[in-house]
């Protein structure tokens, strides 16, 4: 039987969001009907709604979400009801080239449910990133479930399926940041603060934090940042500098997507370093870079999407950490929020006072 339950739908471009009621019905073969417990607010979640990403509205939003499935179709074998679950948009399809290498992180044929969600009149929704999980009960993919220990706030662990993710797999998965590494992180919103909590974890011994707001270079110290610079005030490739005895930083994370901080980037590594982007830049920006400095300063220049993430293998290894008080996860949930909160917490998302909001079921 389909269920009537409420969810936040972006009805057509720049519309405000509102809740409606949706229809979730049972999960077919490989499908998983999932009771979302939290669901954070996320960049995406907006540019769905200004029209950015495509023009399939209306929208059911929301997408960082953890839960507890409930109900599982036919061959879905690795979850089952009752299982505490983070929601992931990468459901690795295990066939593709891709895959068959062993690099399933880079997988191009990712599952999501086949069945739509949609309003009472038969309105088919599209969720975004594939879950949709502003809503109480989501249809997904049942691959799209990764279970991890129960014993985490889902507030937290929801945060883990995107923008937290990203943020440590640049530093971990994408920057191969280890042991020792110098690292700087432009850009201390949620993305790079992660990143900031990732390289520390990972053993860096100098992380370097950047923005041009001081509020966010203080939560920054709090996340693992040994230096801050205030990029408003001095130029961060000389600072990065000096506090690198003149090299530069083996490791360069940037988390804003803007050509002028992913130039800053480029200049404040050592030389053979590396650059990651993982801030999303917008369609109409270029970059500009003298190819001899390309090819003489060497090293690598990487873009993360998603952290480089394979959801199996990362989700409950970093809830493990965090449940073990080695990765402040927690320190990312500014606030928790209703359903019906959602255009209020894209508005917070703008004053940069809030890391993370999330709606809790
Ligand atoms: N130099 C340094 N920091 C900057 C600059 C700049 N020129 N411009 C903005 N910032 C800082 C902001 O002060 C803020 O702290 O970058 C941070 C961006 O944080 P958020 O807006 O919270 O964004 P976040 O969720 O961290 O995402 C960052 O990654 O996933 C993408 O779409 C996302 O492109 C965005 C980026
Ligand atoms: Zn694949
Ligand atoms: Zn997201």
């Amino acid at each position: 039987m389909a269920q009537e339950v409420r969810g936040v739908i972006a009805p057509g471009k720049n519309e405000p969001v509102r809740v409606e009621t949706i229809v979730v019905p049972d999960p077919g073969p490989g499908e998983a009907v999932v009771r979302v417990q939290a669901c954070g607010v996320c960049h995406t979640d907006l540019h769905y709604k200004q029209g950015g990403i495509n023009d399939d509205f209306p929208f059911l939003l929301g997408h960082e979400a953890a839960g507890v499935v409930e109900s599982v179709g036919d061959g879905v074998t690795d979850v089952a009801p009752g299982d505490f679950v983070i929601l992931n948009w990468r459901a690795v399809c295990g066939k593709c080239r891709a895959c068959l290498r062993g690099r399933p992180w880079y997988c191009f044929d990712t599952h999501n449910a086949k069945q739509r969600m949609t309003l009472t009149d038969g309105t088919e929704l599209s969720p975004a990133l594939g879950i949709g999980a502003f809503a109480e009960k989501t249809l997904v993919a049942a691959g799209q479930c990764t279970k991890v220990d129960p014993a985490v706030s889902p507030a937290v662990a929801g945060l883990l399926g995107c923008g937290v993710m990203a943020g440590i797999g640049a530093a971990i998965n994408t920057g191969g940041v280890g042991r020792g590494d110098s690292v700087a992180v432009i850009g201390c919103g949620g993305v790079g603060d992660a990143a900031i909590a990732g390289a520390y974890l990972a053993g860096a011994a100098k992380v370097i934090a950047v923005d041009i707001d001081d509020r966010k270079l203080e939560t920054a110290r709090t996340m693992g940042a040994t230096h801050t610079v205030n990029s408003r005030s001095s130029d961060p490739v000389e600072a990065i500098r000096e506090l690198t005895g003149g090299f530069g930083a083996d490791v360069v994370i940037e988390a804003v997507g803007r050509p002028e901080t992913y130039r800053q980037a480029f200049y404040a590594r050592d030389l053979a370093g590396t650059v990651v982007l993982v801030g999303v830049p917008t369609p109409e920006m270029k970059l500009e870079l003298p190819l001899l400095d390309v090819f003489g300063r060497g090293g690598s220049l990487k873009s993360s999407w998603y952290g480089d993430c394979l959801p199996s293998r990362d989700f409950p290894l970093l809830i493990d950490l965090h449940l073990q008080g080695r990765l402040p996860l927690d320190k990312f949930v500014t606030e928790t929020i209703q359903l019906d909160e959602v255009e209020k917490a894209f508005e917070r998302m703008h004053q940069g006072d809030v890391l993370r909001s999330v709606v809790v079921l």
